[in-house]
């Protein structure tokens, strides 16, 4: 069994975050979304991983992973180019796959429970596919399974206007062989992509069994900037978190807290876990950070009320005011304006930014 991840795609509903990088490198609790999947497929026994490359942040994505030594799995890269859909992508790890099975994973999902019982699931039956599904509040959003009452999978649609079901594809899928002749003769669909749910409905007209599993545990796409902060919410609900780092004496520091060993809590500051606080960042005295909080590396943060948020690092944070419910990219700043007149905000804001005043 092959894992093939992929991490394309623009990341436009992450701008401006993704102006300078791919979306899977955005981190959640302190760690990359892209890392969360490596560690699912080792997990499963999934230790010969194709990344497939976009065009965006493919020096960036390599960088980090490099040849998957460090993570215990063994990287390959696949260029991808063109991004005409999820089949496509899959089809262009066709050489890579040989004749094995194999695991496809979208780079930007979270999911709590792991991919292991997807997989065993598929190993134990003869199947053309396995996916995994989870019930959602907006069917006409995803690709959806129609499955009946004896669990059999009897249809896929992707993005139905009537869904039959609200079980979502939720991207991740364990693929035969079979699956790369199906690709080769799609067509389109009306968004001019090639379609993965296509791929497997074809499959299943072919005669094939598609396995199906429900995810129990939370998953999450990581695609918005709400998802981020959701999904950082729900991982630090769940991870241990280890303070390693230093908290001077009159720092108040209340539930689980991660603090790097080269980070640290000054006197006069509140930090209420969860939080994660990550290398060399400072919370000086005055600062409060709050519930569901990832504070990246080399930030500093002076005075102001922080909560249910990330900062994804290299930021210095001085405005005594409240922010709640933000994600603040790399090196940005947000100072103090009290002091200076004319009163007001002053504001440097790249493209697609979203501010709430
Ligand atoms: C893609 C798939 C869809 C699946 C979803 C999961 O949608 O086409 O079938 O349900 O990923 O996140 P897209 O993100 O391209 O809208």
């Amino acid at each position: 069994m092959k894992g093939v991840l992929l991490s394309g795609g623009t990341g436009s509903r992450l701008r401006p975050i993704t102006h300078t990088g791919p979306k899977q490198l955005v981190p959640v609790a302190n760690k990359p979304v892209l890392e969360y999947a490596i560690e699912d497929l080792k997990e499963a026994g999934v230790t010969e991983i194709g990344v497939v490359l976009g065009h965006k942040g493919r020096e960036e994505i390599q960088e980090l992973l490099g040849d998957g030594s460090k993570y215990g799995v063994d990287i390959t890269y696949i260029v991808q180019g063109n991004p005409l859909g999820l089949a496509h992508a899959a089809g262009c790890a066709r050489d890579f796959v040989g004749d094995d099975d194999f695991v496809m994973y979208l780079g930007d999902n979270i999911l709590k429970q792991g991919i292991s019982e997807l997989v065993e699931s598929f190993q134990q039956g003869d199947y053309g596919a396995g996916i995994a599904l989870q019930e959602v509040d907006n069917p006409t959003q995803f690709g959806i399974a129609n499955v009946d009452d004896d669990g059999n999978v009897t249809e896929l649609i992707e993005k139905p206007d009537d869904p039959p079901t609200n079980l979502a594809l939720i991207g991740i899928y364990v693929f035969s062989n079979a699956v790369f002749d199906v690709i080769e003769r799609l067509e389109p669909s009306w968004r001019g992509e090639l379609e993965i749910t296509d791929a497997i409905q074809t499959l299943l007209e072919d005669g094939n069994a598609i396995n199906s599993h429900v995810v129990r545990g939370w998953w999450k796409d990581t695609g918005k900037p709400e998802d981020i902060l959701e999904a950082n919410r729900l991982v630090l609900e769940d991870k241990d978190l280890a303070r390693e780092g230093r908290i001077d004496p009159g720092a108040t520091v209340q539930g689980r807290v991660e603090l790097h060993e080269t980070a640290t809590i000054e006197a006069g500051a509140t930090v209420r876990g969860p939080v994660s606080i990550a290398e060399n960042s400072v919370i000086e005295s005055g600062t409060y950070v709050g519930p569901y909080t990832s504070i990246g590396p080399n930030s500093t943060l002076e005075g102001v009320h922080l909560e249910n948020s990330v900062v994804i690092g290299d930021s210095t944070i001085s405005t005594t005011g409240k922010i709640v419910d933000s994600l603040l990219g790399r090196g940005a700043n947000v100072g103090r304006a009290d002091e200076l007149l004319p009163e007001g905000r002053r504001l440097v804001v790249g493209e697609n930014s979203q501010l709430k005043l």
